[in-house]
């Protein structure tokens, strides 16, 4: 059953510790991952990720130290780091307007609705708000990414154990144009994934 296929999916995916460094994602398989970002949905649909992929060896041992010197950095087929848009966000910038105008809406509904984006935009413009808005968008690409590898038997670990200013300097991030927002593994696992510890529905869950 399609359900089961999904859960074992979900299943399957754990914050994979060390990969294998002999096995590579072959290209289309992570064409396939990216695109799994790609088609993730954003507020308003300003598609706020912007993927940078490291498979260069040498750039990836320069990280490590600033990633908490975590061996996912190195033994990864490819490290994907996510990085959030910033002032491609503001009001009447030309990325919003390409953004609102591809929708197939009279211009007037448009013009209304960029007012709307304009308002809820008022309290996000410091650089913070800004970085911290686009920021969650990006995490709903990565936990896609994620999810869409586990269907493929690809594994991943997410990342946030990272020293943001150090990895933005190597990496030479312009922050005013964007920050990165996280960092996610992809490869193939050496050990048994742990067993899953989680709270129960009865937990996290409540209906009224
Ligand atoms: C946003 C985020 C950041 C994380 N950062 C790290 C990290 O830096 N290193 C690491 O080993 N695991 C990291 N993890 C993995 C979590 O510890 C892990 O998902 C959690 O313990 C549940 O285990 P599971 O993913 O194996 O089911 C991160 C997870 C998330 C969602």
């Amino acid at each position: 059953m399609v359900k089961n296929q999904f859960l074992e999916a979900m299943n399957f995916r754990h914050a994979c510790k060390i990969f294998d460094e002999n096995r590579k994602i072959p290209k289309d398989d992570f064409n396939y991952i990216l695109e799994c970002a790609r088609l993730s949905p954003s507020s308003f649909g300003m598609e706020h990720w912007r993927l940078l992929v490291i498979t260069n060896d040498k750039l990836k041992k320069r990280l490590k130290p600033y990633c908490w010197n975590q061996p996912q950095i190195t033994t990864c087929s490819h490290l994907v780091v996510i990085k959030a848009i910033k002032k491609d966000l503001f009001p009447n910038s030309d990325y919003v307007k390409k953004i609102f105008f591809r929708r197939d809406l009279p211009k007037e509904k448009i013009l209304n609705y960029l007012k709307v984006y304009e308002n809820f935009m008022q309290d996000k413009l410091n650089s913070k708000e800004l970085f911290c808005w686009s920021s969650k968008q990006c995490y709903i690409a990565a936990a896609n990414m994620m999810t869409g590898a586990a269907f493929i038997k690809v594994d991943s670990c997410p990342i946030e154990g990272f020293e943001k200013e150090m990895v933005e300097e190597i990496l030479e991030i312009d922050k005013e144009k964007e920050e990165v927002s996280l960092l996610i593994a992809f490869g193939y696992r050496v050990n048994k994934a742990p067993q899953k510890k989680r709270l129960s529905l009865d937990e996290i869950v409540e209906w009224r």
